[in-house]
């Protein structure tokens, strides 16, 4: 059987045997045998002890295992040989309730595989492969998950309330699927997400940025956001993003929506990175616009300021995510801030000094903010999308220009305080910083070049003006 051709099935087959026990191989592996998609890790269901099967299997390999008593459940790592990739495998003991990897309710292990089958969350992960010797290798499907599979739905094996309410998760896990997969919610699973959407606040927010961050790592990641809205998931745990839906009309004249606007920007930048964190850059970089939206007479629609606004707001949604606020959470604000400058430069006449400005701020993630800048066109006016792509290959021509002219990415200051210090004898002070800030803007300014000659001619001459004396 080729699907099961990994020793390892042979092994937990005879360790079940021995035992007494019907034993199957369950869930997203075998999802994902008939997807084609390669897949580490294997779900191990036994109509019995998961943990006393796992031990005799891992006593046989001689391999270490890890029991979690509370769940019920027992891990393992293998690899059939010492080049082979290690794979985990997981015992679980079938069970009448709904199963759940983090549940940290005690688990009664007395069902059967169908009872176990039908606690699942979809019917195409609800499927499994028998390692009994009489069939083995043979599909129990009693769910019709294999037809799901082939007609790309995800379906619950229950009635979808009851699903969804053993764990609201699986509301997110569905539009997680339909993502990753491009499959369709059906109709009335669909209604029960809509129906219980405010079970979401059962749930830790860590469990929902999991979820999410899968999403955005697909390959169409609006295919989710879009749902996430429709069903009014969004809102729970994302506000800011749901905000950005709806056109707004004054005077005749409508702004574009911000919402859809937001997703295809992200849709843009995913062939170009693999970067979670510039993916959510896409995703926050216009968090600022609800907030800073007016209508000026004669004018128009106006978001001023939201670049710095929307960078503001970083930080509370990686907080309200519980996400860490760590130098991703700043990698992230910073794009989201400097999101308009490359843009700003190709408006106005690109100078030296404002190239310079932008690799100072945008230092080693400059590519990055490009890569942003460029999924941020979404004009459907194909001319003006050329136009604004050939400015901005200029812009990344004059910045690789001045690079290296200047090095100014990774800017270090050639005048350091230590040497302020030890050439005026003086303390640590605001002397110093006023010194170091002016050398730097000459150098960003380009009234002087990047280097220590030009940069210590022109602290001697700053320190002068300030009246210090060299000792
Ligand atoms: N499962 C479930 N309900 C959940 C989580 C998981 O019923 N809330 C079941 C499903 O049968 C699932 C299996 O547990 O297939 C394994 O879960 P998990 O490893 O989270 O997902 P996979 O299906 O393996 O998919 P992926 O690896 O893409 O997360």
């Amino acid at each position: 059987m080729d699907h099961l051709k990994n020793k390892i099935f042979k092994i937990v087959s005879a360790a079940a045997a021995e035992q007494g026990v019907r034993a199957f191989v369950i869930g997203g592996f075998v999802r994902d045998c008939f997807l084609g998609r390669p897949s580490k890790d294997i779900d191990i269901v036994v109509e019995g002890s998961g943990i006393e099967l796992a031990e005799l299997v891992a006593k046989k390999v001689g391999s270490k295992l890890s029991v979690f008593k509370n769940f019920g459940t027992a891990m393992l790592r293998y690899r059939e040989h010492k080049e082979a990739e290690w794979i985990e495998i997981e015992f679980v003991g079938a069970r009448k309730e709904s199963y759940r990897r983090d549940s940290r309710k005690p688990i009664v292990e007395d069902g059967t595989l169908e009872e176990d089958q039908q606690r699942r969350d979809f019917t195409i992960n609800a499927m499994a492969f028998s390692l009994q010797a009489e069939d083995y290798g043979s599909l129990v499907d009693p769910f019709n998950g294999m037809e799901d599979l082939r007609n790309g739905l995800i379906r619950t094996p229950l009635d979808p309330d009851t699903t969804y309410s053993d764990d609201p998760l699986r509301m997110i896990r569905a539009i997680r699927f339909a993502t990753q997969l491009g499959f369709t919610i059906v109709p009335e699973s669909l209604e029960s997400i809509k129906r219980n959407k405010e079970r979401l606040s059962i749930l830790s927010r860590e469990r929902i940025a999991e979820e999410l961050n899968k999403i955005l790592m697909a390959r169409k990641p609006s295919i989710g956001f879009f749902l996430l809205e429709e069903t009014g998931l969004l809102e729970q745990f994302l506000p800011q993003i749901s905000k950005l839906k709806g056109v707004e009309n004054m005077e005749g004249k409508g702004h574009k929506d911000n919402f859809a606007h937001t997703l295809q920007v992200l849709d843009n930048i995913c062939p170009y990175t693999d970067n979670l964190w510039l993916r959510w850059a896409a995703l926050l970089h216009d968090i600022g616009k609800p907030s800073t939206k007016r209508y000026e007479k004669g004018i128009g629609w106006t978001f001023h300021s939201h670049d710095f606004i929307g960078g503001k707001m970083v930080p509370g949604v990686f907080k309200q995510m519980k996400m860490p606020l760590n130098e991703k959470m700043k990698y992230v604000q910073k794009m989201v801030q400097l999101h308009l400058r490359p843009i700003a430069l190709v408006q106005e006449e690109v100078t030296d000094s404002a190239v310079r400005r932008l690799l100072f701020d945008a230092s080693d993630d400059i590519d990055d903010l490009m890569t942003l800048c460029e999924a941020d066109i979404t004009s459907k006016n194909d001319k003006l999308v050329q136009k604004h792509k050939r400015n901005f290959a200029l812009v990344r021509e004059k910045l690789v220009e001045v690079e290296a002219k200047d090095a100014i990415r990774n800017f270090q200051n050639p005048i350091t305080g230590e040497l302020i210090m030890s050439k005026y004898g003086i303390p640590p002070c605001k002397e110093i910083g006023i010194i170091k800030e002016f050398v730097k803007e000459a150098i960003l300014e380009g009234a002087i070049e990047n280097n220590y000659e030009q940069a210590y001619a022109l602290m001697e001459q700053k320190a002068k003006e300030m009246g210090l004396q060299s000792v």
